[in-house]
């Protein structure tokens, strides 16, 4: 580390992703994917970052997925988050810790922050009607409810929000409701005790605070500000429910009067987990003082903390997890800046887990390597509106970013130098005019490269890594070493020179994006580890006259007309049929 470049410190967390099933694309490149790329750029440029995510593992959809698997929840729970764990390795997701939102340090957790909760006044005590269905022989909770909602008349609204506008609702707002279990109406409200988070008393905190985030993206301050002061404006949170499988109800480490047998809400518990999942990483000897990541008393004054979600999760993010912390009057610290995203479609439609529409995590690290996915989803992340995955784009934009200009340099100029000068960078021979105008344009595309990197603008970063690629190709266009060769091997060399460079670079720029290809890279200039560039003049002397290398294997093979209708058509509904 250059000592006069101050190390940041960085905290970031990822939505955690539910327990109940494997995520499809949409949900990757709504949270984890971009929050991994966000960490790599930050570990590559110096910075000492604590990447976490866990997995949402409370609630009803994690009892109902068990029951259908016929087996006990813990034991449903532990196995979908190994896979899980799994299929973050596979999309080379570089979490420092995957955690559990079931874990003890997350239970503790959780029962602490409600007892500093009650004893700040922020806890309400609320009796109040359920509705319990008779043909499902238990409480109905939130998303288990659907109906018709009051705020925009969606019909397929759940207890706990509404899609369709976001609107967090409890179960008994729903108009015409219906267990979404059995359909069944034969719904009974009765009277049950909650507890209940007294957000409202925190609106003017919560609203000062949205005001002071100006750089904050429209789409998070947006969403926040509608649920803050928008028609009835804040509402009080329920915050227990009647399951079985959650966090039971305590007051940090005393019981709870009145509340015994339910457990806190799974909205309560799982935001805590970005908490506790520090301490898990500390305990699983990861890492040590998880506090200093998070006690603004304890060295996390230093921290700045970013989280990654899709827009359906914002309010829990801006209202309710903030109430959670500030409520506490414990100096815990509150996220710096949120990227929210919009949703990916999928042809037309939505990805649907229950119908299996689109592609789902595991079906995509079978057909093809992840960097395909990564850098197409990244490249096409739904920041400004939502993007829609075709297959016929998805061919198109990794065909040619990929294979024809990125794989495509690196194949040429190391076949190119490997058969007149052998797996040595060749010497001789100065950069001429056409190649210090290489330079300049890079490094201006590098500039602005880093300055989206850093304000997490994804789309842009992408377009100018993509730009990055291309110039090189238009370079080794246009100076024609194998054509100079035939007159002036030394002007030829000083081109393959420069262009080896290249890879160099483009391996160590690139490698936030495509981790994969980037090791392969790195591996084949034989350089150990990259060094993120300071300038391109210097980058480019990385690989010196008589430093030894090795042509890679093909980067990227193109996806062909015949497997694009295969998948097209695979995938099209119905998962494993
Ligand atoms: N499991 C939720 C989802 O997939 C996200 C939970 S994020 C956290 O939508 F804040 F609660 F952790
Ligand atoms: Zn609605």
């Amino acid at each position: 580390m250059n000592g006069k470049i101050m190390q940041k410190r960085i905290l970031i967390t990822s939505a955690i992703p539910y327990i109940n099933g494997i995520k499809h694309l949409g949900n990757l490149v709504g949270s984890q994917l971009p929050a991994d790329l966000f960490a790599r750029y930050n570990r590559a440029i110096g910075n000492e970052v604590l990447f976490l995510c866990a997995t949402d593992e409370h609630g009803t959809p994690a009892e109902l997925a068990a029951a259908k698997a016929g087996k006990p929840v813990a034991e449903y729970c532990a196995e979908m988050h190994d896979v899980q764990a799994n299929l973050a390795k596979g999309f080379q997701l570089s979490f420092d810790h995957f955690g559990r939102s079931s874990s003890q340090q997350n239970k503790e957790l959780t029962q602490h922050f409600a007892g500093q909760l009650a004893k700040n006044d922020f806890i309400e005590e609320v009796d109040e009607k359920q509705v319990y269905s008779h043909a499902d022989g238990r409480f109905l909770p939130d998303r288990y409810i659907e109906g018709t909602c009051p705020n925009c008349g969606y019909d397929k609204a759940r207890g706990d929000q509404c899609e369709n506008c976001t609107k967090q609702l409890d179960p008994t707002d729903l108009l015409e409701p219906r267990s979404a279990i059995s359909g069944s109406t034969d719904l009974e409200v009765r009277d049950t005790r909650h507890l209940y988070l007294k957000q409202s008393a925190l609106k003017d905190q919560l609203n000062n605070w949205i005001d002071g985030k100006i750089d904050w993206p429209v789409l998070t301050t947006s969403i926040a500000k509608k649920w803050l002061n928008d028609g009835e404006g804040l509402q009080d949170r329920g915050i227990t429910r009647d399951l079985d499988w959650g966090v039971p109800v305590k007051k940090g480490l005393e019981d709870w009067t009145g509340m015994e047998g339910k457990v806190f809400y799974v909205w309560f518990d799982a935001p805590i987990e970005y908490i506790a999942c520090a301490r898990e990483w500390e305990d699983a000897g990861k890492g040590e003082n998880w506090e200093s990541w998070w006690r603004t008393d304890k060295g996390a004054q230093d921290v700045t903390y970013y989280q990654f979600m899709g827009k359906d999760n914002v309010p829990f993010h801006t209202l309710s997890f903030p109430s959670t912390i500030i409520g506490s009057k414990e100096p815990w610290k509150l996220v710096d800046y949120i990227k929210s995203f919009n949703f990916l479609t999928y042809d037309g439609g939505q990805f649907s887990t229950s119908q299996g529409r689109g592609v789902f995590m595991d079906q995509a690290l079978e057909i093809l390597p992840s960097d395909y996915w990564r850098w197409w989803l990244l490249s096409h992340a739904p920041e400004n509106s939502d993007s829609e995955f075709t297959w016929v784009n998805f061919q198109q934009d990794t065909n040619k970013d990929l294979s024809d200009v990125l794989g495509n340099f690196v194949s040429r100029v190391t076949k190119f130098c490997r058969s007149k000068f052998g797996e040595i960078v060749p010497a001789g021979g100065e950069l001429d005019e056409r190649a210090l105008k290489l330079i300049e344009e890079m490094q201006l595309k590098f500039d602005a490269y880093e300055r989206h990197m850093n304000a997490i603008e994804i789309r842009k970063a992408a377009a100018e890594l993509r730009a990055m690629w291309v110039l090189g190709n238009e370079f080794l266009q246009s100076a024609q070493p194998w054509a100079v060769y035939k007159t002036d091997p030394e002007a030829a060399a000083a081109i393959v020179r420069l262009s080896l460079n290249l890879i160099a670079f483009y391996a160590t720029i690139s490698a936030p994006f495509i981790p994969e290809a980037a090791e392969k890279m790195l591996r084949a200039m034989q350089l150990p580890k990259a060094k993120w560039p300071t300038s391109i003049e210097n980058t480019l002397h990385t690989l010196p006259a008589e430093t030894s290398f090795t042509v890679p294997e093909n980067l990227f093979s193109k996806i062909s007309d015949e497997d694009r209708q295969i998948w097209e058509e695979k995938f099209s509904g119905k998962r494993g049929a």
